[in-house]
């Protein structure tokens, strides 16, 4: 394909350098940004009586057309172009001769992509936020199931306190509406139109930046032409979006794979999410939660190379922001895939309470309120934290549980203990006394679902 730009050159681009420079593998999927982008430029230049109205109408519909056959299949992206820009041009060029050519007046390569590259992360933050909603609304379903189920909550991988089960999944539920918040605010920012900028310094037409901005559904304009075209803090603030997202997910896929373990066997996953072994004919293996953890690196590393890339960048463009694409694209190609497995994953699995109930009766898990009973008999708390220590190193010796350890027993190391110290370390009662307000007991949990149901309720 000829180069729109080859006025100035003598010779054809070598190929190698061609394959190296060319972008449109990874662009053409802006192919509709690009298209509704023109369109709204050209309807510009003719409002502003730049170009005459009747060639503005034929590049319209010649743009319409375009955009009709590539979404019926008739008109395949050609691979060999530089990039989805230039082939939109050479193709409305094809169609119209002439009038195709001077549709890029008052516009470069430049704006062009700073406006299509924020179009086409603005639906695609709209389906990661979709992605978001629903798996948020399926731990708040769960979080609802689970409230009353006891489980050993954690601190250093050791049992640490009793806790409702509802409470660890609605945790993550909160984890994943901060999420949502940020990627909600990265939009906001990059949803301004750089477009009117041209290659760096604006231009000498009188164009109307914000009736484009107005037609592409904009909130504003950026401010200043330099800006507009060089920076790509947009892609950056949606890439920390998505590594959060990852982090989220990660730590996530670790519990479910620790649970799903025989060790632990607080959960079984569904058949439809679990894959087997080739050789062990007993495995049932997390893959797809392994595998969300393991794509979290990639995420990280997107975020890490468009940092880079940006950083010794002096403006305004620079051919090393074509990068920006590839990276971000795997970024929200990843998460998406990721939310779109992994909320489906936990709706089937099966939870099974006795085995975290068990768990949770050993380890001295209500040891906190054993010291907490001997407290509001009025001992300091840490006499008591301390009296409760040796307890349990008796238990331990002996082989009891602060539940069967008796009266007697319990007598010599305090003599403050009566019959009602049973009730206190009584898990459920563990669970029950818990008011503090986010805490990890039922009617908290109650709360919680309330909130998450709420936020996505309008
Ligand atoms: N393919 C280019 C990119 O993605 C488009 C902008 C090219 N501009 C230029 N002056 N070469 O960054």
């Amino acid at each position: 394909m000829d180069k729109l730009w080859a006025g100035r050159f003598a010779k054809e681009l070598d190929s190698r350098a061609n394959d190296f420079n060319s972008s449109i593998r990874v662009d053409s999927r802006m192919v509709r940004q690009d298209i509704k982008g023109s369109i709204a430029h050209a309807t510009m230049l003719g409002a502003t009586g730049i170009l005459p109205q009747a060639e503005v109408d034929m590049i319209v519909e010649g743009l319409q057309g375009i955009l009709a056959d590539i979404d019926n299949g008739s008109l395949p992206i050609d691979m060999t172009a530089e990039d989805v820009h230039m082939f939109v041009e050479n193709e409305l060029t094809r169609r119209l001769g002439d009038t195709g050519k001077r549709l890029h007046t008052a516009r470069s390569r430049n704006d062009q992509v700073a406006v299509d590259v924020r179009l086409y992360l603005r639906d695609e933050a709209d389906e990661i936020k979709e992605l978001l909603k629903n798996l948020i609304l399926v731990l708040a379903d769960l979080a609802d199931e689970n409230k009353t189920v006891i489980a050993p909550g954690y601190t250093h991988l050791q049992r640490a306190q009793p806790i409702a089960f509802g409470h660890h999944l609605a945790a993550y539920a909160m984890m994943f509406v901060r999420d949502y918040e940020r990627v909600v605010d990265a939009v906001r920012r990059m949803n301004v139109s750089p477009l009117g900028s041209c290659a760096l310094a604006g231009t000498g037409y009188p164009t109307d930046r914000r009736m484009e901005a107005a037609l592409l559904g904009f909130d504003g304009i950026t401010l200043n032409s330099m800006d507009g075209v060089s920076d790509r803090d947009f892609c950056v603030e949606l890439a920390n979006a998505c590594a959060l997202i990852m982090t989220h997910l990660s730590r996530f896929s670790e519990e479910v794979i620790l649970w799903a373990s025989w060790e632990f066997k607080f959960i079984e996953l569904d058949d439809a999410f679990s894959t087997g072994s080739s050789i062990m004919p007993q495995k049932k293996n997390p893959d797809i939660a392994e595998l969300v953890r393991g794509k979290s690196g990639r995420v990280y590393g997107n975020l890490m190379a468009l940092l880079t890339m940006l950083k010794g960048l002096p403006l305004a463009y620079n051919k090393d922001m074509q990068e920006d694409k590839e990276l971000i694209f795997d970024s929200i190609d990843t998460v998406k895939d990721c939310l779109a497995v992994f909320a489906p994953m936990l709706a089937t699995m099966r939870v099974l309470p006795d085995n975290m109930r068990k768990a949770a009766a050993n380890g001295f898990i209500n040891a906190t309120e054993c010291a907490d009973y001997l407290t509001r008999k009025g001992l300091p708390f840490r006499t008591a934290y301390k009296i409760t220590g040796q307890i349990v190193a008796y238990c331990i010796a002996n082989a009891k549980t602060l539940e069967t350890l008796s009266m007697p027993e319990y007598k010599e190391f305090c003599d403050q203990f009566e019959d009602d110290i049973y009730a206190s370390v009584d898990m459920q009662h563990c669970i029950d006394i818990r008011v503090s307000e986010g805490c990890a007991g039922t009617s908290s949990v109650e709360q919680q679902v309330a909130f998450l149901k709420d936020y996505f309720a309008e």
